[in-house]
């Protein structure tokens, strides 16, 4: 007899005799003469009712069958009795796997968000923890469906990387130099010659710079991968470690890479609103109410568009006193990008021209502009509720252009010496982006923390688990 999993056991449409389940207890009711329990497997949100009749000789089994316990039964599933559901389970032999006492934290409904983050090894068992993580799985799957269909190819960038892609300088250190002691230089330093990798070496903050490589090659590539910052941000919206996706598409342009993203967003939202219905539905119960109303919203019209330089006009015309006081050449800041989004144009809107000293070297000056309005080719994605999930450019592919860039941002062209090369051997027009895949399931589940869309979080001051 082959296992049964509860979410197909609810999509049955015929009743089914000898069947076998394998899950967790989640409640368990005693009548005279039955007891009733509903078992969770994780295959979907809702348990399935198993009825075990005090009669059964396995019935002695069932007081060890508390919350939290393995179960395994075998029986019928027959037509519901009770409202509710269309099936329910009459078990006929009934075995605890593993008991779970009166100390499994998972008791009631009801624990703090901040509570199930200290037990992130059993918060997946809880519906609200299951529902993200099945609704995380499914929109892993369909990023790569997505660019599949669409001819790009899923390339592998390095973790451990030499380059610095943002040029930011937030990375983290992986070295295995003895931190007591490491070898020194003649002059003092310490000899990064001597290192592992034999000079320093960082966890990579993004795939791009690797993923132009094979954009110039194969065309259309994506990245899907874990990346990381050292940034000491303590937001909801940022995390050390976090997955993201980075198209990078050649013979293409800002435009054709607003387009790219918009298409992009829209897919994943359609996919889990068609494949995770009822966790979605959950979530706009229990999470945030408006959820649905805004993911139809979001699917039904035209993303908005609007430049750097407009954006801070709409700022400065909104009569809001800013924290951050804004004006042409500064960043914008999260309070900024949330007015934009869901105050004016309450609607995702693509920033784009953004100041050329404030964004990252590698994207693409705009022609015929004042020095000091230069601009690049640069665009945001900002979304109700969150603000920025996609960040990416048009790339500078004249390489007199991109030294210069190279230049204002203080990096050493040597370091660069393969990227530069992509300009001086059959150089393209070349754009592509990244989106946040944490960031994006907040904006599907209404989930309102990072912590809380990734299995187990990295922020600044926590790595358990
Ligand atoms: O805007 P960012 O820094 O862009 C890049 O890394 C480019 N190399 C992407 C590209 O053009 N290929 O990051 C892209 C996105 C952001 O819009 C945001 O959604 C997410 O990555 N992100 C973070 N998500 C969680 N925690 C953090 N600390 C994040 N930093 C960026
Ligand atoms: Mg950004």
């Amino acid at each position: 007899m082959s296992r049964l999993l509860v979410k197909d056991a609810h999509n049955s449409t015929t009743p089914l005799d000898s069947i076998l389940l394998q899950g967790w207890v989640r409640t368990r009711r005693d009548a005279k003469a039955f007891s009733f329990i509903e078992l969770n497997d994780g295959s979907c949100l809702k348990g399935l009712q198993v009825i075990v009749d005090a009669t059964l000789p396995d019935y002695a089994q069932v007081a060890k069958a508390s919350t939290g316990a393995s179960v395994e039964v075998r029986g019928k599933l027959v037509a519901s009795q009770g409202g509710g559901q269309k099936w329910e389970v009459v078990a006929e032999k009934f075995l605890v796997l593993g008991e779970a006492d009166a100390t499994y934290p998972l008791q009631k409904k009801g624990h703090t968000l901040e509570f199930l983050r200290e037990i992130a090894h059993l918060r997946p068992r809880s519906n609200l923890f299951g529902a993200v993580f099945r609704v995380r799985s499914r929109l892993a799957y369909a990023v790569h469906q997505f660019f599949q269909e669409r001819n790009f190819f899923y390339v592998h960038t390095p973790i451990v990387t030499a380059s610095d892609a943002e040029g930011a300088g937030d990375m983290f250190r992986v070295t295995t130099l003895d931190l007591a002691n490491p070898p020194k230089t003649e002059d003092g330093q310490i000899d990064n010659a001597q290192d592992f990798f034999g000079k320093k070496t960082f966890l990579t903050v993004s795939g791009q710079l690797e993923g132009e490589i094979f954009a110039t090659a194969l065309s259309n590539i994506y990245t899907f991968g874990p990346t990381f910052r050292a940034e000491n941000s303590h937001t909801s919206r940022h995390a050390s470690e976090f997955w993201m996706i980075e198209p990078e598409v050649a013979f293409c342009d800002l435009q054709g890479n607003m387009d790219l993203a918009e298409a992009f967003v829209k897919h994943l939202i359609r996919d889990a609103k068609e494949h995770c219905a009822a966790d979605l539905e959950f979530f706009s119960k229990f999470v945030d109410k408006e959820l649905m109303t805004r993911l139809d919203f979001v699917l039904e019209r035209p993303f908005q568009r609007c430049s750097y330089t407009e954006a801070i006009e709409i700022l400065a015309q909104s009569g809001k006193t800013w924290e951050h006081p804004v004006s042409w050449g500064d960043n914008l800041q999260s309070e900024h990008e949330r007015y934009l989004a869901e105050e004016h144009f309450k609607c995702p809107v693509t920033v784009y021209n953004y100041p050329r000293a404030i964004k990252a070297f590698y994207m693409r000056k705009n022609d015929g502009e004042s020095a000091e309005r230069q601009t690049v080719a640069a665009m945001d994605l900002l979304v109700p509720g969150i603000g920025e999930i996609i960040g990416g450019s048009q790339r500078e592919e004249r390489l007199d252009l991109l030294k210069e860039g190279m230049a204002l941002h203080h990096l050493d062209e040597k370091a660069y010496w393969w990227y530069l090369d992509l300009r001086r051997y059959g150089s393209v027009p070349h754009a592509g982006f990244g989106l946040g895949f944490e960031r994006m399931l907040m904006f599907v589940t209404g989930v309102a923390n990072i912590r809380d869309v990734i299995p187990f979080a990295r922020t600044p001051g926590t790595a358990d688990f």
